[in-house]
């Protein structure tokens, strides 16, 4: 199990929040449809905001009941406050992330709260969520650094996270919301959270390869380990309250890594590559992630795969 990594799909969310050119609801489901075919069991579908913050998600409501069904499947929700969990639970939501920062700056441009604020606003979103039994996470953006106030000490991050640990959730996803994070500090953060309490198994990682530095991050967080990382299906995504934050890490760059590295995580590399193809399409762009233009490498051909 120690060599089992979970990938955590953010496409359909983070990926598709900041487009501006409406996305229609069956391109959605038909971009998750792809993603579940490729084996991955863990979406975040959709955000359960304000519409008038994020209008490319307005069609949670109806979007969530029409995506696929399977045993072992996961579609957690982004929920900010009880009017959003309101709705997820209406659409038939099990599963959600919170989201707040390390630093107020962000959550402030972001939400319109102070982080204390946030957890206060989350406290009774979670009490619901977990009486409903539903599978919990909290993000912490700007781990790595805010860009409004710069540098962020790792136990700045880490007792954000504690704090929502007590909250109740499953598992905190340290996000490096600019992609300005390097390996070191990823280490230094990983130390920090066991350090405090946080476990191992608690930890999930959200690196955006804004400066090239995803993939190297991921390797860090492998070897302090840590098990789960996000990333977005054709590296889609970026945060409209971010400056400068561009590029998800793609999940075909993340499975051509793992694969190479001898991990499991049961996500087909080909398929991926379809459903990437599927989305950028969609936004009238090409594919521009690593592994989308030059496709996997079969060791055993020495032919790329899937391109
Ligand atoms: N779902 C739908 N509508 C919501 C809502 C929700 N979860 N939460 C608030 N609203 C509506 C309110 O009803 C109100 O509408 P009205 O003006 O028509 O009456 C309006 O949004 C403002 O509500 P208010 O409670 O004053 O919230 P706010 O303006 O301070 O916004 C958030 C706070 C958190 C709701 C908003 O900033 C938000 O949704 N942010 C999401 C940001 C995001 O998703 N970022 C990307 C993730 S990294
Ligand atoms: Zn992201």
């Amino acid at each position: 199990m120690a060599d089992r990594v979970r990938i955590y799909e953010v496409g359909p969310r983070d990926g598709l929040q900041n487009e501006s050119t409406a996305i229609p609801l069956e391109t959605k489901r038909g971009f998750v449809e792809r993603l579940v075919s490729a084996g991955l069991r863990e979406i975040e579908a959709t955000s359960f905001v304000s519409p008038r913050a994020i209008p490319q998600l307005a069609d949670a409501d109806a979007l969530l009941p029409t995506l696929p069904q399977e045993a072992g499947l996961r579609y957690p929700v982004l929920v900010p406050n009880e009017r959003g969990m309101a709705r997820a639970e209406a659409a038939g939501a099990e599963a959600l992330a919170v989201f707040t920062a390390a630093t107020d700056a962000f959550t402030e441009h972001n939400i319109g709260m102070t982080i204390d604020e946030s957890l206060a606003a989350f406290e009774p979103v979670l009490r619901r969520a977990t009486d409903l039994g539903w599978w919990r996470r909290a993000y912490v953006s700007t781990a790595f650094g805010c860009p409004y106030t710069g540098a962020v000490d790792p136990h700045q991050a880490v007792n954000v996270a504690a704090r929502l640990l007590e909250l109740g959730i499953d598992e905190v996803c340290f996000g490096d919301t600019i992609g300005v994070g390097v390996p070191g500090q990823v280490t230094a953060l990983t130390d920090a959270a066991t350090g405090a309490g946080i476990e191992l198994r608690q930890i999930a990682y959200h690196f955006h390869d804004t400066r090239g530095t995803a993939l190297a991050n991921v390797v860090a967080g492998l070897e302090a380990g840590v098990r789960t990382f996000d990333s977005s299906t054709g590296g889609t995504g970026s945060c409209p309250y971010a400056p400068g934050a561009a590029g998800n890490l793609a999940t075909e760059d993340l499975v051509y890594l793992l694969d190479a590295s001898g991990f499991e995580h049961g996500v087909d590399l080909e398929q991926v590559l379809d459903a990437a193809r599927f989305i950028t399409a969609a936004l009238g762009r090409p594919l521009a992630t690593k592994v989308g233009q030059a496709g996997g490498w079969d060791a055993a051909t020495g032919r790329p795969i899937g391109r």
